[in-house]
Protein backbone atom coordinates (compact mmCIF):
# COMPACT_ATOMS: atom_id res chain seq x y z
CA UNK A 1 0.00 0.00 0.00
CA UNK A 2 2.77 2.01 0.35
CA UNK A 3 2.13 5.81 2.16
CA UNK A 4 -0.72 7.13 1.46
CA UNK A 5 -2.76 10.56 2.81
CA UNK A 6 -6.21 10.35 3.31
CA UNK A 7 -8.10 13.69 3.35
CA UNK A 8 -12.17 15.26 3.01
CA UNK A 9 -12.60 16.38 -0.27
CA UNK A 10 -15.65 18.53 1.04
CA UNK A 11 -17.05 20.59 3.68
CA UNK A 12 -16.05 17.43 6.61
CA UNK A 13 -17.70 14.34 7.85
CA UNK A 14 -17.11 12.76 4.26
CA UNK A 15 -17.32 9.41 5.82
CA UNK A 16 -13.32 9.32 6.54
CA UNK A 17 -13.15 7.84 9.51
CA UNK A 18 -15.33 4.61 7.54
CA UNK A 19 -12.80 4.52 5.15
CA UNK A 20 -9.60 4.67 7.48
CA UNK A 21 -10.97 1.56 9.16
CA UNK A 22 -11.16 -0.12 5.69
CA UNK A 23 -7.73 0.99 4.35
CA UNK A 24 -5.95 0.30 7.68
CA UNK A 25 -6.41 -3.70 6.66
CA UNK A 26 -3.32 -3.04 5.02
CA UNK A 27 -1.83 -0.41 7.08
CA UNK A 28 0.93 -0.93 10.00
CA UNK A 29 0.33 2.57 11.13
CA UNK A 30 -2.55 5.19 10.95
CA UNK A 31 -1.31 8.56 11.72
CA UNK A 32 -3.37 12.25 12.56
CA UNK A 33 -1.81 15.02 12.03
CA UNK A 34 -3.54 18.07 12.11
CA UNK A 35 -6.81 19.41 13.82
CA UNK A 36 -7.74 18.19 17.50
CA UNK A 37 -11.23 16.83 18.94
CA UNK A 38 -13.50 19.04 16.96
CA UNK A 39 -13.06 16.29 14.47
CA UNK A 40 -15.60 13.57 14.81
CA UNK A 41 -14.59 9.94 12.98
CA UNK A 42 -17.15 7.26 12.71
CA UNK A 43 -16.60 3.07 12.75
CA UNK A 44 -19.50 0.79 12.99
CA UNK A 45 -17.90 -2.42 13.90
CA UNK A 46 -20.57 -4.51 13.68
CA UNK A 47 -23.68 -3.01 15.80
CA UNK A 48 -20.86 -1.13 17.86
CA UNK A 49 -20.33 2.21 17.37
CA UNK A 50 -17.68 4.24 17.47
CA UNK A 51 -16.73 8.15 17.85
CA UNK A 52 -12.77 8.51 17.24
CA UNK A 53 -11.70 12.66 18.17
CA UNK A 54 -8.61 12.47 18.52
CA UNK A 55 -7.33 8.70 18.49
CA UNK A 56 -6.52 7.58 15.06
CA UNK A 57 -9.23 5.32 13.88
CA UNK A 58 -7.07 2.50 13.01
CA UNK A 59 -7.23 1.72 16.40
CA UNK A 60 -9.83 -0.51 16.49
CA UNK A 61 -7.88 -3.30 14.67
CA UNK A 62 -5.62 -5.21 16.54
CA UNK A 63 -1.88 -4.80 15.95
CA UNK A 64 -1.96 -1.43 13.91
CA UNK A 65 0.36 1.13 15.92
CA UNK A 66 -1.43 4.73 16.19
CA UNK A 67 0.41 8.27 16.09
CA UNK A 68 -0.92 11.75 17.37
CA UNK A 69 1.47 13.70 15.49
CA UNK A 70 2.84 16.88 16.46
CA UNK A 71 0.18 18.87 13.85
CA UNK A 72 -2.50 18.43 16.27
CA UNK A 73 -3.63 20.46 19.02
CA UNK A 74 -4.48 17.89 22.36
CA UNK A 75 -6.94 18.53 24.94
CA UNK A 76 -5.44 15.91 27.26
CA UNK A 77 -8.09 15.53 29.74
CA UNK A 78 -10.40 14.72 26.33
CA UNK A 79 -7.98 12.31 25.07
CA UNK A 80 -7.53 10.69 28.33
CA UNK A 81 -11.51 10.10 28.33
CA UNK A 82 -11.18 8.84 25.17
CA UNK A 83 -8.88 6.05 25.79
CA UNK A 84 -10.77 5.19 28.64
CA UNK A 85 -13.99 4.67 26.73
CA UNK A 86 -12.32 2.77 24.21
CA UNK A 87 -10.67 0.36 26.84
CA UNK A 88 -14.19 0.21 28.42
CA UNK A 89 -15.69 -1.14 25.40
CA UNK A 90 -12.66 -3.63 24.83
CA UNK A 91 -10.19 -1.84 22.93
CA UNK A 92 -6.43 -2.36 23.67
CA UNK A 93 -4.95 0.97 23.82
CA UNK A 94 -1.68 0.05 25.44
CA UNK A 95 1.90 0.01 23.78
CA UNK A 96 -0.01 1.23 20.17
CA UNK A 97 -0.89 4.41 21.04
CA UNK A 98 2.14 7.23 20.92
CA UNK A 99 1.33 11.50 21.55
CA UNK A 100 3.81 13.15 20.28
CA UNK A 101 5.79 15.59 22.93
CA UNK A 102 5.68 18.50 20.63
CA UNK A 103 1.45 18.62 19.90
CA UNK A 104 0.30 21.44 21.33
CA UNK A 105 -1.80 21.10 24.37
CA UNK A 106 -5.45 22.74 24.43
CA UNK A 107 -6.65 24.55 27.89
CA UNK A 108 -10.38 25.11 29.16
CA UNK A 109 -9.49 29.35 28.50
CA UNK A 110 -8.86 28.10 24.40
CA UNK A 111 -12.27 26.56 24.71
CA UNK A 112 -13.97 29.93 27.18
CA UNK A 113 -12.50 32.41 24.15
CA UNK A 114 -13.59 29.85 21.31
CA UNK A 115 -17.00 30.54 22.76
CA UNK A 116 -16.60 34.21 24.04
CA UNK A 117 -15.37 35.18 20.61
CA UNK A 118 -18.74 33.17 19.00
CA UNK A 119 -21.22 34.89 21.02
CA UNK A 120 -19.13 38.29 20.40
CA UNK A 121 -19.45 37.65 16.81
CA UNK A 122 -23.02 37.18 16.27
CA UNK A 123 -24.71 36.71 13.14
CA UNK A 124 -20.83 36.46 11.79
CA UNK A 125 -20.41 33.61 13.72
CA UNK A 126 -18.62 30.61 12.40
CA UNK A 127 -20.59 27.70 14.23
CA UNK A 128 -16.95 26.66 15.83
CA UNK A 129 -17.09 23.32 17.66
CA UNK A 130 -16.62 25.20 20.62
CA UNK A 131 -13.59 22.74 21.53
CA UNK A 132 -11.19 25.83 21.83
CA UNK A 133 -9.41 24.42 17.93
CA UNK A 134 -8.78 28.50 16.87
CA UNK A 135 -7.24 29.54 20.11
CA UNK A 136 -4.78 26.66 20.65
CA UNK A 137 -3.41 27.00 17.05
CA UNK A 138 -3.54 30.75 17.59
CA UNK A 139 -1.56 30.71 20.82
CA UNK A 140 1.16 27.82 18.72
CA UNK A 141 1.70 30.14 15.81
CA UNK A 142 1.97 33.33 18.73
CA UNK A 143 4.57 30.71 20.47
CA UNK A 144 2.37 31.62 23.59
CA UNK A 145 1.40 28.13 23.78
CA UNK A 146 2.56 25.09 26.10
CA UNK A 147 2.98 21.65 24.57
CA UNK A 148 2.54 18.16 25.71
CA UNK A 149 6.23 17.41 26.43
CA UNK A 150 5.75 20.75 29.28
CA UNK A 151 2.60 18.99 30.72
CA UNK A 152 4.42 15.82 31.60
CA UNK A 153 6.83 17.97 33.36
CA UNK A 154 5.24 18.92 36.36
CA UNK A 155 7.86 21.70 38.10
CA UNK A 156 7.68 23.66 34.72
CA UNK A 157 4.00 22.80 33.37
CA UNK A 158 3.16 24.62 37.13
CA UNK A 159 5.31 27.61 36.27
CA UNK A 160 4.01 27.75 32.34
CA UNK A 161 0.11 27.44 33.66
CA UNK A 162 0.33 30.11 36.37
CA UNK A 163 1.44 32.38 33.81
CA UNK A 164 -1.31 31.43 31.33
CA UNK A 165 -4.03 31.34 33.39
CA UNK A 166 -3.20 35.13 34.92
CA UNK A 167 -2.84 36.32 31.22
CA UNK A 168 -5.72 34.50 29.81
CA UNK A 169 -7.96 35.83 33.48
CA UNK A 170 -7.13 39.10 32.20
CA UNK A 171 -9.19 38.32 28.74
CA UNK A 172 -11.93 36.48 29.85
CA UNK A 173 -12.80 39.44 32.10
CA UNK A 174 -12.70 41.54 29.85
CA UNK A 175 -14.96 39.46 27.54
CA UNK A 176 -17.27 39.93 31.23
CA UNK A 177 -16.73 35.68 31.29
CA UNK A 178 -15.70 34.29 34.36
CA UNK A 179 -11.80 33.60 35.33
CA UNK A 180 -10.71 30.09 35.44
CA UNK A 181 -8.86 28.31 38.94
CA UNK A 182 -5.42 28.01 38.70
CA UNK A 183 -5.96 24.98 40.88
CA UNK A 184 -8.80 23.34 39.00
CA UNK A 185 -6.93 23.90 35.61
CA UNK A 186 -3.49 22.10 37.35
CA UNK A 187 -5.17 19.37 39.06
CA UNK A 188 -7.02 18.60 35.95
CA UNK A 189 -4.12 18.81 33.85
CA UNK A 190 -1.42 16.98 36.12
CA UNK A 191 -4.26 14.31 36.85
CA UNK A 192 -4.16 13.76 32.64
CA UNK A 193 -0.67 14.19 31.56
CA UNK A 194 0.06 11.78 34.45
CA UNK A 195 -2.42 9.45 32.65
CA UNK A 196 -0.71 10.14 29.44
CA UNK A 197 2.61 9.70 29.62
CA UNK A 198 3.65 6.49 28.86
CA UNK A 199 2.09 7.49 25.83
CA UNK A 200 4.23 10.35 25.09
CA UNK A 201 7.64 10.08 22.98
CA UNK A 202 9.40 11.70 19.43
CA UNK A 203 6.74 10.77 17.14
CA UNK A 204 8.84 11.57 14.75
CA UNK A 205 11.92 9.52 15.08
CA UNK A 206 9.27 6.87 15.51
CA UNK A 207 7.92 7.14 12.10
CA UNK A 208 11.29 7.34 10.40
CA UNK A 209 12.54 4.43 12.06
CA UNK A 210 9.19 2.59 10.89
CA UNK A 211 9.55 4.06 7.24
CA UNK A 212 13.27 2.68 7.53
CA UNK A 213 11.84 -0.72 8.92
CA UNK A 214 9.16 -0.70 5.76
CA UNK A 215 5.98 0.28 7.41
CA UNK A 216 3.11 1.34 5.34
CA UNK A 217 1.56 4.30 6.84
CA UNK A 218 -1.97 5.96 6.47
CA UNK A 219 -2.05 9.41 7.17
CA UNK A 220 -5.70 10.16 8.84
CA UNK A 221 -6.88 13.61 8.12
CA UNK A 222 -9.52 15.74 10.30
CA UNK A 223 -12.27 18.27 8.28
CA UNK A 224 -11.98 18.66 5.06
CA UNK A 225 -10.39 21.15 2.08
CA UNK A 226 -12.58 23.87 2.25
CA UNK A 227 -12.24 24.06 6.11
CA UNK A 228 -8.53 24.58 5.43
CA UNK A 229 -6.96 27.35 7.26
CA UNK A 230 -5.31 28.18 3.51
CA UNK A 231 -7.49 26.95 1.12
CA UNK A 232 -11.05 27.06 2.58
CA UNK A 233 -13.72 29.09 3.11
CA UNK A 234 -11.78 31.53 4.92
CA UNK A 235 -12.97 33.00 7.53
CA UNK A 236 -15.47 30.22 7.99
CA UNK A 237 -12.72 27.26 8.31
CA UNK A 238 -11.20 25.71 11.15
CA UNK A 239 -7.50 26.34 12.47
CA UNK A 240 -5.57 23.92 10.51
CA UNK A 241 -4.26 22.83 7.33
CA UNK A 242 -6.48 19.91 6.35
CA UNK A 243 -5.16 19.73 3.10
CA UNK A 244 -2.56 17.17 2.21
CA UNK A 245 0.40 19.48 2.64
CA UNK A 246 -0.63 19.09 6.50
CA UNK A 247 0.42 15.21 6.57
CA UNK A 248 3.91 16.27 6.19
CA UNK A 249 4.24 19.60 8.13
CA UNK A 250 1.84 17.86 11.06
CA UNK A 251 3.91 14.33 11.46
CA UNK A 252 7.50 15.49 10.33
CA UNK A 253 7.29 12.53 7.09
CA UNK A 254 8.53 14.39 4.44
CA UNK A 255 6.56 14.76 0.80
CA UNK A 256 9.01 12.61 -1.30
CA UNK A 257 8.00 9.71 1.20
CA UNK A 258 4.39 10.25 0.75
CA UNK A 259 3.36 7.59 -2.30
CA UNK A 260 -0.48 8.44 -3.22
CA UNK A 261 -3.23 10.76 -1.71
CA UNK A 262 -6.66 9.33 -1.29
CA UNK A 263 -9.90 12.08 -1.18
CA UNK A 264 -12.85 10.74 0.27
CA UNK A 265 -16.49 12.66 -0.85
CA UNK A 266 -19.80 12.21 -0.26
CA UNK A 267 -22.15 11.04 -3.07
CA UNK A 268 -23.61 14.80 -1.99
CA UNK A 269 -22.51 17.21 -0.01
CA UNK A 270 -22.83 18.31 3.32
CA UNK A 271 -21.73 20.73 6.00
CA UNK A 272 -21.80 21.71 9.43
CA UNK A 273 -21.86 25.24 11.06
CA UNK A 274 -21.80 28.25 8.95
CA UNK A 275 -20.15 29.71 5.33
CA UNK A 276 -20.78 29.77 2.41
CA UNK A 277 -22.19 26.34 0.25
CA UNK A 278 -23.56 27.12 -2.72
CA UNK A 279 -25.75 23.72 -3.68
CA UNK A 280 -27.59 23.78 0.15
CA UNK A 281 -30.68 22.17 -0.61
CA UNK A 282 -33.74 21.98 1.62
CA UNK A 283 -35.48 18.91 -0.24
CA UNK A 284 -32.34 16.98 -0.03
CA UNK A 285 -31.22 18.14 3.64
CA UNK A 286 -35.03 17.41 5.06
CA UNK A 287 -34.83 13.80 3.01
CA UNK A 288 -31.38 12.78 4.55
CA UNK A 289 -32.38 14.08 8.31
CA UNK A 290 -36.10 12.26 8.07
CA UNK A 291 -33.24 8.92 7.55
CA UNK A 292 -32.17 9.98 11.00
CA UNK A 293 -29.01 10.92 8.99
CA UNK A 294 -26.55 13.85 8.30
CA UNK A 295 -26.21 14.77 12.18
CA UNK A 296 -22.84 16.04 13.82
CA UNK A 297 -20.71 13.33 14.94
CA UNK A 298 -19.07 15.67 17.60
CA UNK A 299 -21.42 18.43 18.69
CA UNK A 300 -24.57 16.50 17.42
CA UNK A 301 -25.93 19.81 15.38
CA UNK A 302 -28.11 18.56 11.93
CA UNK A 303 -25.88 19.02 9.33
CA UNK A 304 -26.72 21.44 6.10
CA UNK A 305 -27.23 19.34 2.83
CA UNK A 306 -26.89 20.03 -0.74
CA UNK A 307 -26.11 18.40 -4.01
CA UNK A 308 -23.00 17.30 -5.28
CA UNK A 309 -20.77 20.58 -5.76
CA UNK A 310 -17.87 19.53 -8.76
CA UNK A 311 -16.43 22.51 -9.05
CA UNK A 312 -15.67 21.97 -5.43
CA UNK A 313 -14.15 18.85 -5.90
CA UNK A 314 -12.14 19.48 -8.51
CA UNK A 315 -10.36 22.02 -6.58
CA UNK A 316 -9.91 19.89 -3.75
CA UNK A 317 -8.35 17.32 -6.28
CA UNK A 318 -5.98 20.12 -7.67
CA UNK A 319 -4.97 21.20 -4.16
CA UNK A 320 -4.56 17.95 -2.86
CA UNK A 321 -3.22 15.99 -5.23
CA UNK A 322 -5.72 13.36 -4.97
CA UNK A 323 -5.03 10.33 -6.81
CA UNK A 324 -7.91 7.83 -5.75
CA UNK A 325 -11.51 8.80 -4.78
CA UNK A 326 -13.41 6.96 -1.81
CA UNK A 327 -17.23 8.18 -2.54
CA UNK A 328 -19.34 7.19 0.36
CA UNK A 329 -23.04 7.75 1.37
CA UNK A 330 -24.31 6.37 -1.97
CA UNK A 331 -27.08 4.71 -0.25
CA UNK A 332 -28.34 8.49 0.44
CA UNK A 333 -29.31 8.95 -3.05
CA UNK A 334 -30.91 5.71 -3.42
CA UNK A 335 -34.54 6.86 -3.38
CA UNK A 336 -34.32 10.04 -5.34
CA UNK A 337 -35.77 10.73 -8.94
CA UNK A 338 -33.86 13.07 -10.04
CA UNK A 339 -30.14 13.72 -9.01
CA UNK A 340 -27.91 17.15 -9.35
CA UNK A 341 -24.58 17.98 -9.71
CA UNK A 342 -23.16 21.26 -10.00
CA UNK A 343 -20.49 21.68 -12.52
CA UNK A 344 -19.73 25.39 -12.52
CA UNK A 345 -21.30 28.82 -10.95
CA UNK A 346 -23.41 31.99 -12.44
CA UNK A 347 -22.05 35.22 -10.26
CA UNK A 348 -24.74 37.91 -12.41
CA UNK A 349 -23.99 37.51 -15.80
CA UNK A 350 -20.73 35.47 -15.52
CA UNK A 351 -19.96 32.07 -15.39
CA UNK A 352 -17.29 30.74 -12.69
CA UNK A 353 -15.37 27.78 -12.70
CA UNK A 354 -13.42 27.70 -9.34
CA UNK A 355 -14.58 28.67 -6.13
CA UNK A 356 -13.44 32.11 -5.34
CA UNK A 357 -11.41 33.07 -2.88
CA UNK A 358 -13.67 36.29 -2.50
CA UNK A 359 -16.32 35.07 0.33
CA UNK A 360 -19.00 37.46 -0.35
CA UNK A 361 -19.14 36.48 -4.31
CA UNK A 362 -18.71 33.27 -3.32
CA UNK A 363 -22.01 33.68 -1.12
CA UNK A 364 -23.67 34.91 -4.67
CA UNK A 365 -22.83 32.30 -6.74
CA UNK A 366 -25.77 30.34 -8.04
CA UNK A 367 -24.82 26.54 -9.12
CA UNK A 368 -25.37 25.54 -12.69
CA UNK A 369 -26.60 22.25 -12.13
CA UNK A 370 -26.89 19.18 -14.42
CA UNK A 371 -29.23 16.34 -13.95
CA UNK A 372 -29.03 12.37 -13.29
CA UNK A 373 -31.89 9.93 -13.58
CA UNK A 374 -31.54 8.43 -9.89
CA UNK A 375 -31.94 4.52 -10.09
CA UNK A 376 -34.14 4.47 -7.24
CA UNK A 377 -33.29 0.51 -6.01
CA UNK A 378 -31.31 -0.38 -2.76
CA UNK A 379 -27.60 -0.19 -3.29
CA UNK A 380 -26.88 -1.27 0.94
CA UNK A 381 -26.68 -4.97 -0.08
CA UNK A 382 -24.10 -4.31 -3.59
CA UNK A 383 -21.07 -5.94 -2.55
CA UNK A 384 -19.53 -5.55 -6.41
CA UNK A 385 -19.51 -2.85 -8.69
CA UNK A 386 -20.76 -4.52 -10.91
CA UNK A 387 -23.90 -5.20 -8.62
CA UNK A 388 -24.88 -1.09 -8.63
CA UNK A 389 -27.55 -0.20 -10.80
CA UNK A 390 -26.83 1.29 -14.35
CA UNK A 391 -27.81 4.41 -13.11
CA UNK A 392 -25.84 4.51 -10.00
CA UNK A 393 -22.65 3.20 -12.13
CA UNK A 394 -22.90 6.22 -14.34
CA UNK A 395 -23.43 8.89 -12.24
CA UNK A 396 -20.38 7.50 -9.81
CA UNK A 397 -18.44 7.64 -12.74
CA UNK A 398 -19.50 11.06 -13.94
CA UNK A 399 -18.42 12.87 -10.23
CA UNK A 400 -15.51 11.00 -10.93
CA UNK A 401 -14.72 12.69 -14.18
CA UNK A 402 -15.89 16.38 -13.32
CA UNK A 403 -13.32 15.58 -10.33
CA UNK A 404 -10.60 14.46 -12.07
CA UNK A 405 -9.61 11.66 -10.51
CA UNK A 406 -10.00 7.71 -10.15
CA UNK A 407 -12.41 5.90 -8.37
CA UNK A 408 -11.00 3.52 -5.97
CA UNK A 409 -13.98 2.97 -3.22
CA UNK A 410 -17.68 3.23 -3.37
CA UNK A 411 -19.34 2.88 -0.16
CA UNK A 412 -23.16 1.90 -0.14
CA UNK A 413 -23.35 1.92 3.61
CA UNK A 414 -21.22 2.68 7.26
CA UNK A 415 -20.16 -0.92 7.82
CA UNK A 416 -16.75 -2.33 6.79
CA UNK A 417 -18.64 -4.86 4.86
CA UNK A 418 -20.61 -2.42 2.44
CA UNK A 419 -17.61 -1.25 0.38
CA UNK A 420 -16.94 -1.87 -3.11
CA UNK A 421 -13.31 -1.78 -4.19
CA UNK A 422 -13.35 -0.88 -7.71
P1 LIG B 1 -15.78 11.72 9.09
O1 LIG B 1 -15.70 12.85 10.04
O2 LIG B 1 -15.30 12.07 7.73
O3 LIG B 1 -15.11 10.46 9.61
O4 LIG B 1 -17.32 11.38 8.92
P2 LIG B 1 -18.42 11.26 10.11
O5 LIG B 1 -18.18 10.00 10.85
O6 LIG B 1 -18.47 12.51 10.90
O7 LIG B 1 -19.75 11.24 9.26
C1 LIG B 1 -19.95 10.30 8.26
C2 LIG B 1 -21.22 9.52 8.59
O8 LIG B 1 -21.55 8.73 7.48
C3 LIG B 1 -21.04 8.55 9.75
O9 LIG B 1 -22.27 8.46 10.43
C4 LIG B 1 -20.72 7.22 9.05
O10 LIG B 1 -21.08 6.09 9.82
C5 LIG B 1 -21.58 7.35 7.84
N1 LIG B 1 -21.14 6.63 6.63
C6 LIG B 1 -19.92 6.56 6.08
N2 LIG B 1 -19.99 5.94 4.88
C7 LIG B 1 -21.30 5.63 4.69
C8 LIG B 1 -22.05 5.04 3.63
O11 LIG B 1 -21.50 4.68 2.59
N3 LIG B 1 -23.40 4.92 3.81
C9 LIG B 1 -24.02 5.32 4.95
N4 LIG B 1 -25.33 5.13 5.04
N5 LIG B 1 -23.37 5.90 5.95
C10 LIG B 1 -22.02 6.07 5.82
P1 LIG C 1 -14.30 15.79 10.83
O1 LIG C 1 -12.86 15.41 11.03
C1 LIG C 1 -17.14 18.94 9.93
C2 LIG C 1 -16.21 22.97 11.34
C3 LIG C 1 -17.09 23.58 12.41
C4 LIG C 1 -17.01 25.03 12.01
C5 LIG C 1 -15.57 25.17 11.56
C6 LIG C 1 -14.63 25.70 12.63
O2 LIG C 1 -15.24 15.01 11.65
O3 LIG C 1 -14.63 15.86 9.38
P2 LIG C 1 -13.56 24.61 14.80
O4 LIG C 1 -14.20 24.00 16.01
O5 LIG C 1 -12.66 23.69 14.08
O6 LIG C 1 -12.91 25.93 15.09
O7 LIG C 1 -14.80 24.95 13.82
O8 LIG C 1 -15.15 23.88 11.17
N1 LIG C 1 -15.61 21.66 11.68
C7 LIG C 1 -16.01 20.50 11.15
N2 LIG C 1 -17.02 20.22 10.31
N3 LIG C 1 -16.32 17.96 10.34
C8 LIG C 1 -15.28 18.22 11.16
O9 LIG C 1 -14.36 17.29 11.47
C9 LIG C 1 -15.11 19.53 11.65
N4 LIG C 1 -14.22 20.12 12.47
C10 LIG C 1 -14.54 21.43 12.48
O10 LIG C 1 -18.40 23.08 12.35
O11 LIG C 1 -17.82 25.26 10.89
MG1 LIG D 1 -16.92 13.90 11.34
Amino acid sequence: MANTILVGAQWGDEGKGKIIDVLTEEADMVVRTQGGNNAGHTVFLGKDKFVLHLVPSGILRRGKRCIIGNGVVVDPVSLKAEIEGLRQHGVKVDGNLFLSETAHVVFPYHRELDAQRETLKGEQKIGTTKRGIGPAYGDKAARTGLRVIDLVNPPRFETLLRRKIQENNEILKAFGARPLSFRKVLADYRAAGDFLKPFVTNTVRLLHEAILGGANLLFEGAQGTFLDIDHGTYPYVTSSNTTSGGACTGSGVPPNRMDRVVGVMKAYTTRVGEGPLPTENAEIADMLHALGREFGATTGRPRRCGWFDAVATQEAAMVNGIDDLAITNIDGLDTLDVIKVCVGYRLGRERVDCVPNDIEQLTKCEPVYVEFPGWKTPTTQARRWQSLPVKCRSYLKAITELTGAKLLIASVGPDRRQTIFV
